[in-house]
């Protein structure tokens, strides 16, 4: 097959993506499928790469892939061109959009691929845009009956004096703010009085034009992998069904799994897997990371992340990410390995799904004889 690996992207997660790609690369299998790299820069704009770089990275385990400016590439609607560069078709039979944040994991890269005709790995439109807000999220779950940690979201321009009060009242200190459509902890904070309740809303309000105001859980960190296509038919094949696999658990060293534990200070955390829970635990965990990944409409994969409350031993959905980092030290593959499947064949059964969720999409009817 030719697959095409999307990485970079105009987003705060450029360089996490640049990681995952590297190690997808790595990871799929050859001579099976034929790489095409595509590389989006911090811009936004779109590289074909020249395929040595595919060699130097699998050449080196230690390589990063980057992105050269040289050969444009467009993205056509239809099924005709597709993608092109230079005025010449790029082969591609499925898209891997490595991609994470913005313009990459929140639906607006599988809209543009959508229009071009090109199937692609993971979540379509409107699951990966719910499932990258926060607050939309915490509604879907909430009315599909699964336990969210509760919360009140503040509007931009806002907050007024009320809105704060009514946090405090509701939750009491202390508090947890983060925007709600965030990422990698990015203007996330933990407010123990009024004073840091407002410096937190206010930084939080720099990233997005909606905040949540949670209270503070003290929490275990519980990640649990998903892969699947919930809509497939019965009778179709158990690899297309809904799967969770092993459970992971983050010790964050910081006060809480913040920015600099996540991505640079090598002792910000550690992981346990599998994490240690009873047999009841780990079913509930997993039977809710299923329900909550099928109530969003998510394919593909996706990685559901939990907090147990370490006092009454109550179980939340925390967030959902639809395209989670796949770089060495990343959960999603780990995980999937813990429970007995190899990074190769991750990448295999993504692929298969990709192609599946495409052929399932496509048989909708969208012409109407009037
Ligand atoms: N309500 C909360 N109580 C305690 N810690 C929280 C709460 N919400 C988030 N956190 C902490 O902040 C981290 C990042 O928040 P999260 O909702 O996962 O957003 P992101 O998309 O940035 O990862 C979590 O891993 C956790 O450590
Ligand atoms: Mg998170």
């Amino acid at each position: 097959m030719n697959v095409v690996l999307l990485y970079g992207g105009k987003s705060g997660e450029h360089e996490i993506s640049l990681l995952s790609a590297s190690a997808i690369l790595r990871n799929i299998d050859r001579p099976r499928h034929r790489v095409t790299l595509i590389g989006i820069n911090k811009g936004g704009l779109w590289f074909l790469q020249d395929p040595s770089e595919a060699e130097r990275v699998r050449n080196d385990p230690e390589a990063v892939l980057r992105i050269s400016e040289d050969e444009g590439v467009a993205v056509v609607p239809g099924r005709g061109l597709a993608l092109a560069s230079s005025g010449t078709k790029i082969q591609a039979d499925i898209v891997f959009p490595a991609l994470h944040g913005t313009f990459g994991e929140d639906g607006t890269v599988q809209g543009l691929l959508d229009c071009a005709g090109l199937p692609y790995v993971g979540s379509g439109v409107g699951a990966s845009a719910v499932s990258m807000d926060k607050e939309r999220t915490k509604q879907v779950w909430q009315n599909a009956g699964l336990p969210v940690v509760p919360w009140r979201c503040l509007r931009s321009p806002g907050p007024d004096r009320d809105a704060l009060d009514g946090c405090e009242g509701a939750f009491g200190y202390p508090l947890f703010v983060k925007p709600s459509a965030g990422g990698s902890s990015v203007g996330a904070a933990k407010a123990g009085d009024r004073a840091a309740l407002e410096a937190a809303v206010a930084e939080a309000f720099l990233w997005d034009e909606k905040v949540l105001v949670e209270p503070a859980i003290p929490a275990r960190e519980i990640e649990c992998s998903v892969t699947g296509n919930p809509f497939c038919p019965p009778g179709s094949p158990p690899e297309h069904t809904v799967r969770a696999y092993c459970l992971g658990e983050i010790n964050p060293a910081h006060e809480f799994y913040d920015s600099d534990a996540k991505y640079i200070d090598p002792e910000g955390a550690s992981t346990v897997t599998p994490a240690r829970l009873t047999p009841e635990q780990a079913c509930f965990i997993e039977d809710t990371a299923k329900r909550a990944y099928a109530a969003l409409d998510c394919a593909g994969l996706a990685r559901v992340d939990f907090f147990i409350n370490k006092k009454t031993g109550a179980v939340f959905l925390n967030e959902i990410n639809t395209m989670p980092g796949f770089t060495a030290i990343s959960m999603f593959p780990k995980m999937c390995a813990a429970w007995g499947m190899d990074f190769p064949s991750v990448i295999e059964l993504l692929l298969e799904e990709g192609l599946a969720r495409f052929k399932h999409v496509n048989r909708k009817k969208t012409d109407y004889r009037f």
